[in-house]
């Protein structure tokens, strides 16, 4: 792999890919009017980062790109500043000052919406276990520029922890979050979810571990709320209960820890 920029690009565009290849450990390539497949012959690589102005892309041959773009939260602020609810906090029953643990982030389009709902006394960390995919994503969250202050804010509020969620939930104190949040990869692809299938190719697909409900369930305070497509059945062999409000095509079901507070 090596990082290059978009061709014409200013210093601050450099600094930022230089900041990148030093993340990612690979070399930093002068673009000099180079197309991007004469860089991947001459470095023998398939993946190329691109940085340009809008962030960073990984672009490898036969693949769909892998960026970073703030998806469906996006939208979601803009309907929860108007006053509308969004399923997803309701039945994480999210206030403000919450500490919220996205242990599956993805493209970290939840965890946004988690951090503009917590708000400044809030925090939010986005677990991830695949390293490309947390070191794109935090990126992002570090640079992208929308113009919604309150989108900017959320994104720059998300720590992210590359490992997988299971290690770092059993490292935890028990209670240390209100809400441990579970999104794992859908087996099937639904309207709702369209905005993550560039990383597909990326994520970890591996089914939901029996021992990782049992660790959430020691961290949480008060819920361990799980998302999958309309006909997912982890929250039967869970026994995770459904939040029965009509959602499109996804459905949520929660856990509450044994014993409470
Ligand atoms: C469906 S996506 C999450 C989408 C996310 N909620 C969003 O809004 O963009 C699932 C993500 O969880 C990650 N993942 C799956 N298993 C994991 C594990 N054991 N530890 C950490 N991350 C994991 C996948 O790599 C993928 O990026």
């Amino acid at each position: 792999m090596i990082v290059t920029t978009s061709m014409g690009v200013n210093e601050q565009i450099r600094a930022h890919a230089r900041q990148l290849a030093e993340k990612l450990g690979v070399p930093l390539v002068e673009r000099a009017e180079r197309s991007l497949n004469e860089l991947r012959r001459m470095y023998q690589t398939e993946q190329v980062v691109v940085v340009t102005g809008k962030g960073a892309r990984l672009e490898a041959s036969g693949k769909q790109p892998l960026f970073f773009h703030p998806n469906t939260a996006a939208f979601r602020i803009k309907r929860l500043e108007r006053g509308d609810t969004d399923i997803m906090l309701s039945v994480c029953q999210i206030q403000p000052g919450d500490h919220i643990l996205d242990a599956t982030l993805g493209l970290g389009a939840d965890a946004i919406v988690f951090a503009h709902a917590a708000g400044t006394s809030g925090r939010v960390v986005g677990v991830e276990s695949q390293p490309l995919i947390a070191l794109l994503v935090e990126d992002g969250l570090r640079h992208w520029l929308s113009d919604s202050p309150a989108l900017n804010a959320a994104m720059r509020r998300i720590e992210v922890v590359r490992q997988d969620h299971l290690t770092y939930l059993r490292q935890l104190p028990r209670k240390s979050f209100d809400v441990v949040y579970l999104d794992p990869m859908f087996a099937e692809t639904v309207d709702a979810s369209k905005g993550i299938e560039g990383i597909r190719e990326y994520a970890n697909v591996r089914s939901l571990q029996t021992e990782v409900i049992e660790e959430a369930l020691q961290v949480a305070r008060r819920r361990v709320v799980l998302k999958e497509g309309k006909t997912g059945k982890l929250h039967k062999q869970f026994g995770f209960t459904l939040y029965r409000k009509r959602a499109h095509q996804v459905i949520y079901s929660y856990r509450e820890p044994i014993g409470g507070e």
